[in-house]
């Protein structure tokens, strides 16, 4: 199954809860929610009284994308605040292993993202511990920047390193999804792609999450 996650960084904070509803009332499957603690990335997003609006209103998968230093400081209170999925920087985790056991053992699926520059071969030691690795394809901080073309061959690796070990881990792209790179985004073996800037500053959101997911028929 192949899965569109709109990233609300994009939406509109005044009326949070009308994009909420959107996506509830969307094909989408999965909220994308990028955390940025200012130090990671050059950018402050928001942090748990967020999580509170989400958590009471939305009504599907919350995927947490931390783009915060010390990860593992934080994982038990994103359970509490009803992540589904959290996923941890390669790039901010020195004992990645053991925060990917705590964010399972407190409730949830673990997720790793690497930046454009970091190899997906720094993942092979930990691959089996992953439900979802995501691939940066612009520089984390903001929406609404252009895709990195190198991007696609490393979907094409992970994939086929993925399928060899028989494992489920979905591949999520993270980072200038359009209309136009949907498709062959998919077709190299995405299983997640996050929109932002695609959909909310689309006419009709909702009809632009049900083309993109159409992209991958
Ligand atoms: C970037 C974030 C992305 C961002 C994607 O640091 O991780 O999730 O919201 O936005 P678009 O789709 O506009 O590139
Ligand atoms: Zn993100």
């Amino acid at each position: 199954m192949k899965i569109i996650a709109p990233s609300i960084l994009s939406a509109d904070f005044g009326n949070l809860n009308q994009d909420i509803d959107m996506i509830n009332q969307s094909e989408a499957q999965w909220f994308h929610v990028d955390v940025m603690d200012g130090v990671f990335v050059p950018n402050i997003s928001f942090g748990f009284p967020v999580m509170k609006s989400l958590q009471k209103r939305a009504e599907k998968t919350l995927d947490v994308h931390l783009m915060i230093v010390q990860p593992e400081r934080y994982i038990e209170e994103f359970a509490k605040a009803g992540a589904h999925i959290l996923t941890v920087h390669i790039e901010a985790s020195t004992h990645l292993h053991r925060s990917l056991q705590q964010i399972k053992a407190a409730g949830m699926k673990a997720g790793v993202a690497l930046n454009p520059h970091t190899p997906i071969s720094s993942l092979m030691d930990v691959l089996e511990d992953v439900d979802l690795v995501c691939l940066m394809s612009v520089n984390p901080g903001f929406g609404g920047q252009k895709f990195i073309p190198n991007t696609l061959q490393k979907i094409k690796a992970l994939k086929t390193e993925i399928e060899s070990r028989g494992l489920n881990t979905l591949i999520e792209i993270d980072g200038g999804v359009t209309l136009d790179n949907a498709q062959s985004l998919f077709n190299a073996g995405a299983d997640v792609l996050v929109a932002g800037n695609t959909v909310f500053s689309a006419e009709n959101p909702k009809a632009t999450i049900s083309q993109l997911l159409a992209l991958s028929k």
